[in-house]
């Protein structure tokens, strides 16, 4: 039997009626058709599918739907500069060569947009440790790390 759930979406109030065994990424993928959310390994290792929950950057492929209620999610989607530009942390990645094949991005960024959040100015330590759970089959990180430090000098800029 279905039930509703209600959260706020990259800032928008929305209402989706989900199984009991659904996961965030099948609200997202399948009842609102945001693919910008990737799945990849469906088992909390690969971190294709981070997004931010109430600030925290969680594995949606893991996280129970009907405990989305009353949350706040943010998803790729939503992570738009002024007039749907890209961000300056999506830029950054574009830049600096950070995404090849693209798979691994959109869970990446949404990483870095929690760790950048909470901690303005981190050091390559603590961003290597922020993407721990973001696996990239492609760029080897350096361009990835490189990303992330000139979004953080950009974003402290623009502050
Ligand atoms: S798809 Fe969620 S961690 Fe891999
Ligand atoms: S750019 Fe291909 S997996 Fe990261």
């Amino acid at each position: 039997m279905k039930k509703e759930i209600l959260f706020s979406l990259n800032g928008i109030e929305v209402s989706v009626f989900v199984l009991g065994h659904e996961r965030l990424i099948d609200v997202l993928r399948k009842h609102l058709s945001l693919t910008g959310t990737k799945e990849g390994c469906g088992q909390g290792e690969c971190g294709a599918c981070t997004v931010i929950v109430d600030g925290r950057a969680v594995n949606s492929c893991l996280y129970p739907a009907l405990e989305i209620s009353g949350k706040s999610v943010l998803t790729i989607e939503g992570l738009q500069g002024p007039e749907h530009r890209l961000s300056v942390l999506q830029q950054a990645f574009v830049d600096c060569g950070a995404i090849q094949c693209g798979y691994c991005t959109p869970g990446m960024i949404l990483s870095v947009k929690a760790l950048l959040d909470s901690n303005p100015k981190p050091t390559e330590e603590e961003i290597r440790e922020a993407l721990q759970g973001n696996l990239c089959r492609c760029t080897g990180y350096v361009q990835i790390i490189t990303a992330v430090k000139q979004a953080a000098r950009h974003l402290l800029e623009l502050s």
